[in-house]
């Protein structure tokens, strides 16, 4: 009998989680206006918010932040970093910042000025809101296959190459760098192949257009280029990341994804130019430009983070949660974007509840749902999210609108994938009950997702 699959490590400590009751888990909605990045985590059974800092460290990392120097500048544990960083890229400049939007906010300060345009594959929000907050235009190139969450191609992050040529055309000159998001969270976790990386790469700089890599989930993306692209399934993870690298100009980092860290990011480009300009928002920012915001111990685990998640194994074993969940959605004929990305399932909102209008937020209505049904706490990839535009004033109903499943990493076990899938399954058997969604009653300007205050209609 062939063997099964099962995780490449072993658990060495555990953390108690606790289930609550439907009545407790009402109450702390409503005290959360209905908004569950509003909740205590000690409300939250299974938390599928994000994958973003909340992995679990390995042996390795936490042996190593015992030898953070903590020193103010020239820290022996940012030069580590760096190499680290100088080899798996190949890029000659490194700043570390504390997380990935302050690694942006850095970078466009010196790069991004009123009135310009930033194409890029379906922008992350926090990506977005600093090239609008400086008064410059976010335009999404991404592939328009995206858009149909039923269509299965393996490459679904990619960018529209023609798309992405009309932006670059229409706006000579003014178009400081493209975004080149890897994995494409926005659109479900979605890869992007070598081939598109490429020529998104050349059709940029034919334009005269250098290309910056949002780079958070790297390995993921490299690791459906090992078993989806032909060519490169006897490649390395390593090589193939260096192939990916070698054809960008410079790349953001939110380590707290693939490098599995509970914070840190960086900045790394092979311009000296930007390197310079940077530099110098760092300072003010972050802090000096040999910790950026980062504690010497904290940059030790980024090191050794980035060296053992760029290891197939370690991917494989998370991709396979991932897909493990999928299957079980699949059972139970749930709709999500398809083929499960790597980071996340991404459940159709607009599929799931066809009686709730746009207006009422469909996937903020159905990640209410799923908490009060078992206490799981998903993210809302949607509507809300997507903010307003910020000359009209309108809301952004053009895109997708999903449910986030997101898996942290080495954190919860197949058993808990089980229950997530049971509790969607419940969802989705009494979504005809379900005609009333959510209003606005507050909002931030700007990313206002994260502390909306909403109203559950006809409740
Ligand atoms: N780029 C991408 C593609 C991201 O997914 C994120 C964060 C960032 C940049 C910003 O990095 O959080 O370290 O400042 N994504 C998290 C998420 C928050 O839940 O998807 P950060």
């Amino acid at each position: 009998m062939e063997l099964p699959f099962a995780e490449s490590w072993k658990i060495k400590m555990v953390e108690p989680i606790r289930k609550s009751t439907r009545e407790e888990r009402e109450k702390w909605l409503a005290a959360a206006h209905n908004n569950v990045f509003m909740l205590k985590a000690e409300e939250v059974y299974i938390d599928l918010l994000t994958d973003s800092g909340t992995g679990a460290m390995s042996q390795g990392q936490w042996s190593a932040m015992m030898l953070g120097d903590e020193s103010y500048a020239g820290a022996t544990s940012f030069y580590k970093f760096e190499s680290t960083v100088k080899k798996l890229f190949g890029m000659r400049y490194v700043i570390p910042t504390h997380q990935g939007r302050a690694a942006e906010n850095v970078l466009f300060s010196y790069l991004v000025k009123p009135g310009m345009v930033v194409p890029g594959n379906a922008h992350f929000d926090t990506t977005k809101g600093h090239i609008e907050a400086r008064g410059a235009k976010a335009i999404d190139v991404t592939c328009d296959e995206a858009k149909d969450t039923q269509l299965e191609v393996p490459f679904k992050g990619n960018v529209g190459l023609k798309k992405l040529e009309k932006v670059l055309k229409e706006n000579k000159g003014n178009v400081p760098f493209m975004v080149l998001t890897i994995t494409n969270n926005t659109v479900g976790g979605q890869p992007v192949s070598m081939k598109n990386i490429r020529e998104t790469c050349e059709l940029c700089h034919k334009y005269g257009v250098p290309v910056n890599m949002d780079s958070a989930r790297f390995a993921e993306n490299a690791y459906f280029i090992k078993t989806r692209e032909k060519g490169y399934e006897n490649k390395s993870i390593k090589e193939i990341t260096k192939e990916m690298y070698s054809y960008v100009d410079s790349m953001t980092m939110s380590a707290k994804k693939d490098a599995i860290v509970n914070m840190g990011g960086f900045i790394a480009t092979k311009k000296k130019d930007w390197y310079e300009g940077a530099k110098s928002f760092c300072i003010p920012y972050e802090g000096f430009i040999t910790y950026g915001g980062l504690a010497g111990r904290d940059l030790e685990a980024l090191a050794v983070g980035l060296d053992e998640n760029t290891e197939f194994d370690m991917l494989q074993t998370r991709i396979h949660q991932v897909a493990y969940l999928a299957q079980k959605l699949d059972e139970y004929g749930i709709p999500y974007q398809r083929p499960a990305g790597g980071h996340a399932i991404f459940l159709d909102a607009d599929r799931i509840l066809p009686n709730i209008p746009k207006e009422e937020f469909p996937a903020q209505t159905m990640t209410c749902e799923l908490y009060l049904e078992a206490g799981i706490r998903a993210c809302e990839i949607g509507y809300l999210l997507a903010d307003r535009d910020p000359v009209t004033h309108e809301n952004r109903f053009g895109g997708l609108d999903f449910v986030r499943l997101c898996i942290p990493r080495r954190v919860y076990t197949d058993n808990h994938m089980d229950v997530i899938a049971a509790a969607c399954k419940n969802l989705y058997d009494r979504r005809n009950e379900i005609t009333r969604g959510v209003k606005i009653t507050w909002e931030a300007k700007l990313m206002r997702h994260f502390t909306v205050q909403l109203e559950r209609l006809g409740k």
